[in-house]
């Protein structure tokens, strides 16, 4: 027998989602979910938080007779409900439900509901529509408009998952003022991530409205210029590369030690925590590596401190951690690094070879962020 090519089977699926800043959870037809949704049948899920902050706008919601909502299902959220088992539970009662493929799922939560939620979506009949409202502001303007989602493994943060576009995106900023100033950090500790690769005119922005916007109000006019900024800087990141072709990402700053510290940590230090401190590592790093300057690391340093964001940890100076840390990133990169480094506030360099850098230096970076105070 010789081997022979059959045929061939060929598709491009482009996509294409809007982000809408909005009152996202307005009932009735003249409703952002109205006129997106139309008359396909609706399930929306919610995490634990919204039930009991917002509950009664879903409950007008469910009842809309401008919506066809087939039911609301509350998700179980926390890193340890992100989980294959939780994804098992919404496809089984969205069976339960017949929901349809031409039903739409609304995802209301922050970032774990929204990623658990859209992974289900993703796999309930091979796919159906899902609308995300982010509830926190990390998933604002972080995970709700990615393209990716997924849940975690006992082998992995985020292991099991998938690239599936929303068909929109809702931002509603007022949903914030609910928030607990701990997730508050969280979602500031993205959007230095970026500022500090790839956008210094929103760490300018961060430097003066973030510690009032940490305070609250957090849907006035500067609080929606830095979340609108952060959001358009995010796409401009994920346009040229949704998919992740290129495994040099300046949004995978503050995302090289991170996944394996919160995991070392049992989920007890928070995503958006654990950014932070890579961010800090990994700026300390550039400095050490002589690519940023001594007054450049104070200012992110500095800004990480005004806003109440740990900027090290004992876990960082262990280099058997580190070493394990490095591994998996590499791993996830194309077995290379592949790590971003600021080379000057709003601009980056990537550090592809492991060689590089070395774990001592690794270790010394995080001495002198324990030391610098
Ligand atoms: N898919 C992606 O591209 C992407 C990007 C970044 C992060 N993520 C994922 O997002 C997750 C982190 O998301 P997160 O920081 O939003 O955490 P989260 O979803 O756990 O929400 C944080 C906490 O805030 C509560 N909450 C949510 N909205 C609230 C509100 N409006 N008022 C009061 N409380 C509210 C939640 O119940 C929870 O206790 C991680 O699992 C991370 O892996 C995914």
């Amino acid at each position: 027998v010789t081997d022979e090519t059959i045929g061939t089977l060929a598709a491009i699926r482009p996509f294409s989602f809007p982000v809408v800043r909005c009152a996202a959870l307005t009932p009735g037809s003249d409703g952002p979910l109205a006129g997106i949704v139309g008359d396909r049948p609706a399930l929306l899920l919610v995490s634990g938080s919204v039930q009991r902050h917002y509950g009664a706008q879903i409950d007008q919601l469910a009842a809309d007779p401008a919506l066809n909502v087939q039911a609301v299902l509350p998700v179980p959220t926390g890193e340890r409900h992100k989980t294959l088992t939780t994804v098992e539970a919404i496809l089984h009662r969205a069976s339960e439900r017949r929901f349809p493929r031409r039903g739409v799922v609304v995802a209301v939560g922050g970032g774990i509901l929204l990623d658990t939620a859209a992974l289900a979506a993703s796999l309930y009949k091979r796919g159906v529509s899902v609308i995300k409202v982010g509830t926190t502001l990390l998933a604002q303007v972080d995970a709700a408009i990615g393209i990716k989602c997924g849940v975690n493994t006992r082998d992995g943060k985020n292991l099991a998952g998938a690239f599936s576009p929303p068909e929109a995106v809702l931002t509603d900023g007022t949903l914030l003022q609910t928030l607990p100033i701990r997730q508050v950090r969280c979602g500031l500790a993205e959007m230095i991530k970026l500022a500090v690769v790839a956008d210094a005119t929103l760490f300018e922005l961060l430097q003066r409205h973030a510690g009032a916007f940490l305070a609250g109000p957090r849907d006035n006019g500067s609080a929606r210029r830095l979340i609108d900024r952060a959001i358009t800087g995010m796409l401009e990141q994920l346009q040229p590369n949704a998919y992740e072709h290129d495994l040099q990402r300046a949004v995978d700053f503050g995302h090289t030690v991170s996944p394996s510290l919160e995991a070392a940590t049992d989920y007890r230090i928070h995503h958006g925590e654990a950014v932070a401190l890579d961010c800090a590592l990994f700026t300390a790093a550039a400095h050490l590596l002589g690519v940023l300057q001594r007054a450049e690391l104070d200012q992110v340093v500095g800004l990480l401190d005004e806003l109440g964001l740990d900027r090290w940890h004992p876990i960082l100076e262990d280099e058997q951690f580190l070493d394990r840390a490095l591994t998996a990133a590499e791993a996830h990169r194309g077995m290379a690094l592949n790590a971003p480094l600021p080379a000057g506030l709003g601009t980056l360099r990537f550090l592809a070879d492991r060689a590089d850098l070395p774990l001592d230096l690794l270790v010394e970076a995080a001495r002198l962020l324990r030391g610098s105070a």
